[in-house]
């Protein structure tokens, strides 16, 4: 049994050192992350990690963002939808401030980039089907998806995903708690193709480390449950300030007037405290003391108008955006694709190299 106690805790204080040297060193570090194109992204998007990202990107840090489009395939059985999807999946990201034209951040669908998908057949053969079965994070997604056949892909989908990590060697990996197990899983594969092909050399592949962000656990306007667009209780980064207006009014909240801040016992509440703070960069505490006995009209009103404030830069963004989206979008995508597939083919080549299968014909 590989550790797994303690990892977690070892996981906070790694990712704490790499976020003081992130400034200091910013060329060290290359960051590899990015979202299935499953529909357009939320504020719990937007809180949780887009901020993140755009933060990494003004440090410096080369940032490469997979669209995860294979990966949609691993529980559904066809994917209508997908071009619209990752179409605002690009309109997003741009519009939270990620810019391809203006720094070192390439936006990719990994569909597009052949090496990549390569790197899966190799990385299959130093992975064991028991450890594949272990993986707490999958078995929960073949449940919450209601998945009564379970295909390959989903099954295997943790070692795609050390593809797209590893085809850029990627080092950085901002990551939520759940998805400690996945990049556990690319670290072990990146030290086995080593160890297997490269002993005694310089690591070919390099093991991808975790940056833990305190990502907020933001619950959907139902508060029962996370905000989530299949569950309907989101709101969506391309709403409008109306919409967004209207879907606060209708949030859920309860007869006690006075605001605090208690998650456990007033979850419909809290969160909405909780997301004026994160748009005031309070502290949920000192919200809930600011608005005392307002009461639940009070709240979402306040909530509405620091949201919209917060949003307003990234709505102009978008505006400006939809006059020629069609063929942003398309120019984001082929710069993005065409540096992946440059690092991949790259990287493909000296992985042939250290598994002998060079056969000097190019
Ligand atoms: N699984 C991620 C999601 O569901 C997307 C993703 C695919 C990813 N490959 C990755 C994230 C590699 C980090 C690293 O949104």
């Amino acid at each position: 049994m590989e550790n797994t106690v303690g990892t977690f805790e070892e996981a906070v204080r790694r990712s704490e050192a790499i976020w003081r040297d992130l400034p200091v060193n910013p060329q060290k570090y290359r960051v590899l992350t990015g979202d299935r194109p499953t529909g357009a992204l939320h504020i719990g998007h937007y809180f949780g990690s887009l901020q993140n990202r755009v933060k990494l990107q003004g440090l410096g840090v080369e940032c490469f963002i997979v669209i995860a489009d294979y990966q949609v395939l691993t529980d559904r059985d066809t994917a209508p939808r997908i071009p619209e999807n990752v179409r605002d999946l690009v309109l997003d990201y741009l519009s939270v401030g990620l810019d391809p034209e203006g720094h070192r951040t390439y936006i990719f669908a990994h569909s597009h980039v052949p090496a990549l998908n390569q790197m899966l057949l190799p990385f299959l053969t130093l992975v064991g089907m028991g450890e594949l079965d272990r993986n707490p994070t999958v078995k929960e997604e073949i449940e919450a998806a209601g998945l009564t056949t379970v295909n390959a892909a989903m099954y295997t989908y943790p070692v795609h995903q050390a593809a797209d990590i590893l085809f850029c060697k990627g080092n950085l990996v901002p990551v939520g708690k759940d998805q400690l197990p996945h990049l556990e899983l690319s670290r072990k594969i990146a030290r086995r193709f080593n160890q297997r092909y490269a002993r005694g050399k310089e690591p070919l592949l390099p093991e991808p480390m975790a940056l833990l962000s305190e990502a907020p656990k933001i619950l959907g306007l139902d508060g029962s449950q996370k905000m989530s667009k299949s569950r309907n209780n989101a709101i969506l980064l391309k709403a409008t300030a109306d919409e967004t207006a209207a879907l606060i009014r209708s949030a859920k909240t309860d007869a006690d007037r006075r605001i605090t801040y208690e998650p456990e016992r007033r979850p419909e509440v809290s969160n909405l405290v909780l997301l004026i703070s994160l748009c005031t960069g309070e502290k949920p505490e000192a919200v809930a003391e600011r608005l005392g006995d307002a009461g639940g009209f009070a709240l979402k009103q306040e909530l509405t108008r620091v949201l919209n404030d917060t949003l307003a830069p990234v709505r102009a963004r978008r505006a400006e955006l939809e006059r020629d989206a069609d063929e942003v979008v398309r120019r984001v995508l082929r710069h993005g694709i065409e540096e992946a597939n440059r690092r991949a083919n790259a990287t493909l080549a000296e992985m042939r190299v250290a598994m002998n299968m060079d056969y000097g014909l190019s």
